[in-house]
């Protein structure tokens, strides 16, 4: 992996700028127009980089990605009648919602291809890679189901692009957590070249001098923010931390807790998440909660699920040992307790999703407020608890903490006071919660019928913390 940039904010971009001289962090200037066609520069298709995996780039798919014929020049005179699509995307003028020019005009594009963002993406991947095959190594080798998370967050950020706190916000974060992939400044002008050369081509409708003015400014702005965190994460954090294996406990067939020692100190929450490379998969990144709050020895541990046929947790549940060293992104989430008040906490746990929650145990025992904690702790069966002791430990050790395991499938052996039925189901029989702030850790179903169900038991939508939904079905939960 190519080491993290020294390069400050906003230098790279300019001063790299030479062939990408349409980009600019300076709003003022006046930018130069990307190649006019993808063809003038790469007359053939994109070919497969050399080591694609078997769901890389290839050139195969790059031809199911070939875009549609750039739209004829419209006659001068006798306009044929206008289709919906084309109506909806006229040039628009004004909105009621008091939205910018520029958010409009970005927004006119996405209507446009929405209808066909699966061969926009592969498109932009194949001219990125084409036009710049230095940048091919920073990705991982087999470019899954996962690769359109990069695309879709340009155009989710360029979407945003009235709603400065925001954008900001979700953009630095994603600029400080690109540090660990090796992206430097001089990238970013690379990829936005073949956003737009991208964007002309496939949204031949709307797409006018306007339009790219906005899509310039947008990206350029995006980019900006992502830089300057990225400098600023940089004067007080590594790109990544390596951690050597110091213990790997299996505790079912395909669970695993593996406990790791960072090569440097490891801040973060209780509640947290964080991403993980193993030596075995090179640049391919997964997120894995922390298991337990921070401890005094500077140990992290991790519940890790074997996935069928997954790269990185069969890794690490049936390949990783003592004495191996994996890498670290920065901690990332905001599934953490709130200590300014004394409201009693509700959490839901599945399956591994009892990790994240057991950290947060921890936590409120650490700060030492007896503050009511109700902790739902589901499996499919008796048998998946596999973290069930631990947990009837800190209910004996804490006398405001009880833990309630629930069984969704197969027969329970009662002897764990356990409830039969989903985890919401449980939450309806044991509720009211009016006065508890609620956690919900597991896979996106569950998240989003854990939800409902605790607004059906009186707890206010502002008051559940989960992981981002996003990310978790783009994982595959
Ligand atoms: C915020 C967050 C926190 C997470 N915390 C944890 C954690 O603490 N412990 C943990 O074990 N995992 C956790 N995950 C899931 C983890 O990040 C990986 O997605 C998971 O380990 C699979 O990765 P993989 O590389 O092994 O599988 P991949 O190679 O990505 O996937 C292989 C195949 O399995 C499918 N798949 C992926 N996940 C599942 C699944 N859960 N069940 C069935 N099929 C699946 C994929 O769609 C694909 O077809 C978390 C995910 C997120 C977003
Ligand atoms: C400027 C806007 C950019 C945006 C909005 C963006 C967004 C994203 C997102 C959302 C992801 C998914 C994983 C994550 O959240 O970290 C991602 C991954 C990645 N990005 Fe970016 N990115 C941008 C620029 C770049 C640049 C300039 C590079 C360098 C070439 C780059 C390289 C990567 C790599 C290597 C990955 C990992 C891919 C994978 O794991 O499959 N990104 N990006």
């Amino acid at each position: 992996m190519d080491a993290p940039t020294t390069a400050s904010a906003g230098s790279g971009a300019e001063g790299d700028s030479g062939a990408w001289s349409w980009f600019s962090p300076s709003p003022a200037k006046s930018p130069e127009r990307p190649a006019e066609t993808p063809e003038e520069r790469d007359p053939e298709p994109p070919p497969a980089a050399p080591d694609d995996g078997p769901a890389g780039v290839r050139a195969d798919e790059t031809h199911g990605a070939a875009p549609p014929p750039r739209r004829a020049v419209p006659p001068a005179a006798g306009p044929a009648p206008e289709s919906a699509l084309e109506a909806s995307l006229r040039t628009p003028h004004s909105d009621a919602t008091g939205a910018s020019g520029d958010a409009l005009l970005i927004r006119r594009t996405m209507t446009e291809i929405e209808p066909v963002a699966e061969q926009v993406t592969s498109y932009f991947y194949a001219l990125l890679f084409v036009r710049y095959p230095e940048l091919r190594q920073l990705f991982p080798v087999s470019m899954d189901e996962q690769r359109d998370r990069l695309f879709k967050a340009l155009l989710t950020a360029a979407q945003r692009v009235d709603d400065d706190a925001s954008l900001t916000e979700f953009l630095a974060h994603l600029g400080r957590g690109h540090r660990k992939y090796g992206t430097q400044p001089a990238h970013y002008p690379a990829v936005g070249e073949c956003l737009l050369g991208t964007l002309s081509r496939y949204a031949t409708l709307s797409w006018d001098d306007q339009t790219e003015g906005a899509w310039i400014r947008a990206y350029t702005r995006i980019s900006q923010i992502m830089i300057d965190a990225a400098a600023e994460d940089e004067v007080t954090s590594p790109a990544w931390w390596d951690a050597e294996v110091v213990a790997h406990e299996l505790r079912t067939s395909d669970i695993a807790i593996v406990t790791v020692r960072p090569d440097q100190p490891y801040p973060f929450l209780a509640g947290q998440y964080t991403s993980v490379e193993t030596p075995w998969w090179p640049r391919v990144w997964r997120h894995y909660s922390f298991a337990a709050a921070p401890r005094s020895d500077g140990l992290l541990s991790f519940h890790v699920k074997a996935v069928p046929a997954g790269w990185v947790s069969g890794a690490l549940v049936h390949r990783a040992r003592p004495g191996d060293v994996i890498r670290l992104g920065p901690p990332t989430g905001s599934m953490t307790v709130d200590h300014t008040t004394d409201n009693g906490l509700l959490c839901l746990g599945g399956g591994t999703g009892i990790a994240p929650i057991k950290a947060l145990v921890e936590d409120v025992a650490e700060h030492g407020r007896r503050r009511p904690m109700e902790v739902f702790y589901g499996a499919r069966s008796d048998h998946d608890l596999y973290d069930i002791d631990t947990m009837l430990r800190l209910e004996h050790a804490h006398p405001w903490l009880s833990v309630r395991p629930v069984i969704s499938s197969g027969p329970s052996s009662g002897a764990l006071n356990s409830f039969s039925g989903q985890l919401p189901d449980a939450v309806r029989e044991y509720g009211p919660y009016g006065e508890y702030d609620a956690y919900v850790s597991g896979p996106p179903g569950l998240i989003r019928s854990g939800v409902d169900a605790l607004v059906g038991v009186g707890v206010p939508s502002d008051r559940i913390r989960h992981d981002a939904l996003e990310e978790l079905v783009a994982a595959g939960e």
